[in-house]
């Protein structure tokens, strides 16, 4: 009985104690048995901070800073002989000759890897909307997104730049990935949209005797 009336008691101290306080507010700093990570001497992007004179967080490269590569290659674009031998190459940086208007043809040498890069990189960000078929049937298209389909005679028409163009900066309501896609990813799937324009749409001209003989025209 006696150990009854003990455990008894102590359990009515410990609810009450821990239960009973319960959204009562305390002014003192609370008890932190592991404070982990929770408080950090640190600066939070685009706070206020009065150290320097235009009272931002946020620093501006200093004038005359010039870009060494960008954060997709960060090993090469480190390392002591890297030279980038694409900088200030509008046509493959922005898809535009320096005149401001659009490259007609892919910037990059074309390969059958390059097609199949291309495939990847599309398959992972671009289908989800335009479809795998580039019909602009893909899985999102039930819940409103009416992305264009490739095989519209605009589009087969308009120059290799236009497409890039578009990848990297978006167009209406699709958006932007030139933080995400490399140029020369970018690239690669410009050519697999060109591909998957061609296997819509193809001119029996344009094959060869073999390919013509096999496909039996
Ligand atoms: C979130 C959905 C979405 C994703 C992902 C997406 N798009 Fe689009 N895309 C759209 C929509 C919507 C349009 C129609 C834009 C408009 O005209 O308002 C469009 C239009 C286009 C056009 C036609 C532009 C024109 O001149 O009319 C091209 C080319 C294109 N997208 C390529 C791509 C490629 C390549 C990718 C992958 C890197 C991609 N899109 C990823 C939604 C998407």
């Amino acid at each position: 009985m006696r150990i009854f009336l003990t455990i008894y008691v102590f359990a009515i101290i410990a609810a009450v104690s821990i239960l009973g306080f319960r959204g009562s507010i305390s002014t003192k700093p609370p008890l932190e048995v592991f404070p982990d990570m929770d408080r950090q001497a640190r600066y939070k992007p685009q706070a206020e901070n009065e150290f320097f004179a235009d009272g931002r967080n946020d620093r501006s490269v200093p004038a005359g800073t010039v870009a060494r590569g960008n954060y997709f290659n960060q090993v090469e674009v480190f390392s002591e002989d890297f030279e980038d031998t694409r900088l200030g190459d509008t046509a493959f940086n922005q898809g535009k000759n320096a005149d401001g208007s659009l490259v007609k043809k892919i910037p990059v040498e074309v390969s059958y890897e390059l097609i199949q890069q291309g495939k990847e990189k599309y398959d992972i960000f671009c289908s989800a909307c335009h479809g795998a078929a580039g019909d602009g049937n893909g899985v999102t298209k039930p819940y409103g997104v009416l992305a264009a389909s490739y095989h519209d005679a605009r589009l087969r028409s308009v120059e290799d730049g236009h497409i890039f163009d578009v990848i990297t900066n978006g167009k209406g309501l699709m958006l932007p990935f030139n933080d995400r896609i490399s140029p020369e990813e970018r690239w690669a799937i410009v050519l697999y949209v060109r591909a998957l324009q061609l296997s819509q749409n193809a001119n029996v001209e344009e094959l060869t005797s073999v390919q013509r003989t096999e496909l039996g025209f």
